[in-house]
């Protein structure tokens, strides 16, 4: 066997990390064009609610959000905290997270329109908080980025990743078509890094509780879950079929698989 790795402890993980990455060709999602469903698509599962209880953020804190998104993580935070500072890439996304601001009157929320990876303590200052929540998984230089949040953190950081089953669905179908499936990073990797880094974590299962429901095909197909860009007609035919055949009409009415749910880590550290 070649390459083989004699002693566990000479393994880069950040180094596996980023290969594992670089060969998921899909994995840089356009938020921009995702923003305005984001919103609602997100509100329909209790992982705000689940994250956001886990979080030890008083009045006196400051907080920064990395890969805010639209708000809805950034803005139930800043009704608790001193102040908050939102980064995200997508202009969309901070337009629509500094509209729901306003329309809240809500004013201790600091937006940047900016690649995370370029945020260091040079040029936002510490924080009592760092929150990158759903925000990571897609980051080649991690290391880096943690080092940097680390070091921006007074108090705490709070850190959300897929866990293992986020992608059931999406891996069934590729399996179901012959296509070969590129994963996320597993967030062991993650892990490793932090502990070679000497931060040892706390990790823990979100067990984000809801099925997705749909009230049609097409809906579950433009739920912005699959990535349509990414597949041909053919594909996208055969996809309308596993979707029908996967989904059944729950209590409720609406379509739904018991497979569908997202699945989310939490790592959190005190500094
Ligand atoms: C899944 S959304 C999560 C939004 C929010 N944090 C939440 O949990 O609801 C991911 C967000 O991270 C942002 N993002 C991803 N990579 C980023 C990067 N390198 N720099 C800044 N923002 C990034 C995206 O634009 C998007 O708004």
């Amino acid at each position: 066997m070649t390459n083989q790795i004699n002693d566990p402890e000479d393994i880069d993980w950040a180094y596996f990390w980023a290969c594992k990455l670089e060969a998921k060709k899909d994995r840089a999602k356009d938020w921009n064009k995702a923003a305005p469903n984001f919103g609602k698509s997100a509100k329909k599962d209790d992982y705000h609610n689940k994250l956001i209880e886990r979080i030890d953020l008083s009045k006196e804190d400051t907080l920064l959000d990395l890969g805010c998104g639209e708000g809805s993580i950034t803005i139930p935070l800043a009704k608790k905290a001193k102040s908050v500072t939102g980064v995200d890439s997508a202009y969309k996304m901070i337009e629509i997270l500094n509209e729901k601001a306003k329309k809240e009157n809500i004013d201790n929320i600091k937006t940047i329109e900016e690649d995370l990876t370029k945020i260091t303590m040079n040029n936002v200052g510490a924080h009592d908080i760092v929150v990158a929540s759903r925000s990571l998984n897609g980051v080649l230089n991690i290391k880096e980025t943690i080092t940097n949040i680390n070091e921006i953190a007074n108090k705490y950081v709070y850190i959300t990743l897929f866990g293992p089953n986020n992608w059931k669905l999406e891996k069934d179908f590729y399996q179901s078509i012959n296509k070969e499936y590129f994963e996320f990073p597993s967030h062991r990797y993650f892990f490793n890094i932090l502990v070679d880094m000497k931060i040892y974590p706390n990790v823990e299962n979100l067990n984000i509780g809801n099925e997705r429901e749909y009230t049609s095909i097409e809906e579950a197909l433009e739920s912005g879950k699959w990535r349509l860009d990414t597949l041909n007609d053919k594909e996208k035919e055969s996809l309308y079929k596993y979707l029908e055949d996967i989904l059944d009409e729950n209590e409720n009415g609406k379509l739904s698989n018991p497979n569908d749910k997202a699945d989310w880590v939490l790592y959190w550290w005190k500094k």
